[in-house]
Parts: C-alpha cells; structure tokens; sequence
C-alpha cells in the first residue's frame, strides 16, 4: 500500500492486514512491548481543518513507533496563502517521510500524491474519511468477533463519513443500510460502487426502516467543517434522522452505537443512547491510535 487516500482505493485484503496489524499493535502497546517500526522517521500533519483525535492520535502514534510529528497548520503554511500544492508536495517530500492531511477538497489529496514522491494519509475530507472508518471496522469486529452476517446502518447527512462507512462495510462483507434526507445522500461516486452489492446495500429517506435489525448504528453531525453557514438549514432538514430509543427498539437487542466523535447530543443522538453506549464509543475513539499506526506502518516502513 502506497498512499491511504479513500477506501474505494483500499482492497479487502488490505483492510484486513491494517486491522490485524492494529489489533497486534493494540495488544503490544497494552503489554508494553515496544514497537519503533518508524524508529528516526518524520511525518508532517498538515491541518487546513479543526481536529482533537487525528491530531493527538497521529502525534502520539508517531511517538510510540518511534518517528516524530510535525504540526503544520494551514495558518502558517505558505499553502494557506496560496503556494500551489503541486510544489508543496515536491518540496516536503525532500524532507519528510509521510505526510497526513486533513483538508476540504479530496483532490488536494489526491494531488499530493500525484506531485509528491512520499506517502499521503487522508486525515479526512469534505468527502471521505478512511482512517476514521478503519478505526470504526477494528471496533466492530473487536465488540462482534466477525463482520460476517452483521448489518451495518448509518443515520444522517451522506457526508464523508457515510461515504467512507458504505465502501468499507460493503468491503469488509457487511449489509449497510442509509437514511438519509433526499436532498443529503452519499456521493454518487460511492452510490456507484455500492450498486455493484445491490444485495447487501439499501439506502432509504426513513431511519426507522434502515435501522431494523442492524448491529451496528452509526450517526455523525448535521453540520460538518466548512458547513456551519447551513446549520439552521441542516437543523430543520435533519430533525427526525436522530439515534434514540425508537431507533434501538428496532434494532437488534445487543446493536452496538459508534459516533466518530464529536458528538452533538440531542441532535444526531441521544444523550440516553450515547451513554449507555459510551464504552464502544470511547474504545472507537481509541482505536483511531492503533489503526492509523497501522497505516503508517504500512504506508511507510519501505
Ligand atoms: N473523529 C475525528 O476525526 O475527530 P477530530 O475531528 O477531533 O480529529
Ligand atoms: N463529518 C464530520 C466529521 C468530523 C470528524 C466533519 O467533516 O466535520
């Protein structure tokens, strides 16, 4: 694996080498076993975008396999005033050994990559966030056992986190249901990939219907980064796309609740229902430590 720029480029086989590395490095970190595969390497975090957990868990990861990170913010980047990221690329390559970014547009990603020479993390987009949804995959199969047989349903905006939980669900084996207003849904990119499992993919405006039966609910918020000048808009448009009893009723008895985090309660969830799922949030969170070292790994140990 070179870059980690969307899971659509991801293949099963390498979502689950990720996932295993993670749960080893997991088990490792708890038992104290030290593992500085990135021993003397540099990744640069450049952030045109808020963050507390990619932020504090890409440092902290980097630390723990032995690199540093760098904090790069977009106020302070020549590329926030208007240096083109062709040459950004080109130049950090000379120095760093990876690069994560979190940034509005997936093509800037993607052209970091394409003029860059070092590998690129997706730290999230305006369309996708894989290292957020790989984190999400270790916990479902760490709560679960398997992804086999278990229904996956996400609530809410059809924003990056949709986007990224419908391609890698689908990957991974699992059914993924949608609810989603008409005028919000997933990418048509991903609508695409997606049709190919017509089978296991149903997306619906009606959340009580895509939540029957699922073990796995997922929600995010109604207004992402970049959008709060639509939140009044988003708050009239989503009402009704809410994680709360009526919604675990429907689902199975033992469903499990993942929010990527932050979460606005009373909003896309309950303050009920997020604690008394606390627990596999937090740990989803957690994971978001092991499953990007992972990545780098990956993407970086050549
Ligand atoms: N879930 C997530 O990416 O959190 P941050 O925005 O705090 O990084
Ligand atoms: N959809 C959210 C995810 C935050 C981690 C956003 O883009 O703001």
């Amino acid at each position: 694996m070179k870059h980690l720029l969307k899971m659509l480029d991801m293949s099963k086989d390498e979502i689950i080498d990720i996932l295993n590395l993670a749960d080893q490095l997991k088990y490792e970190l708890k038992n104290g076993i030290p593992h500085p595969h990135l021993k003397g390497k540099t990744l640069g975090m450049i952030f045109q975008k808020s963050s507390t957990r990619t932020r504090v868990s890409f440092e902290t990861g980097m630390y723990q396999l032995g690199g540093q990170a760098l904090f790069l913010s977009n106020r302070d980047l020549q590329i926030g005033r208007g240096e083109p990221v062709q040459d950004t690329a080109r130049v950090l390559s000379r120095y760093l050994d990876g690069i994560m970014i979190r940034t509005f547009e997936q093509k800037e990603v993607e052209d970091l990559a394409e003029y860059g020479s070092i590998p690129i993390i997706n730290g999230l987009t305006d369309f996708c966030h894989p290292c957020q949804v790989l984190a999400d995959l270790m916990t479902i199969r760490e709560f679960k056992g398997t992804f086999d047989g278990l229904k996956m349903c996400y609530i809410g905006d059809g924003n990056n986190m949709a986007n990224s939980l419908i391609v890698g669900g689908l990957k991974v084996g699992m059914s993924v249901s949608i609810a989603c207003p008409k005028d919000y849904q997933p990418d048509q990119q991903v609508l695409d990939f997606a049709e190919q499992y017509c089978d296991k993919f149903s997306m619906t405006d009606v959340p009580l219907e895509a939540a029957k039966d699922a073990d796995v609910l997922f929600t995010d918020v109604w207004t992402s980064m970049g959008e709060e000048a639509e939140t009044e808009k988003r708050k009239i448009a989503f009402a009704g796309y809410q994680i709360n009893d009526d919604i675990m009723a429907v689902a199975k008895p033992d469903a499990m609740v993942q929010h990527c985090l932050p979460a606005h309660r009373e909003e896309e969830i309950t303050e009920k229902v997020f604690e008394a799922h606390a627990d596999e949030i937090f740990e989803e969170a957690e994971n978001r430590l092991h499953a990007q070292k992972a990545v780098m790994v990956r993407v970086m140990c050549k």
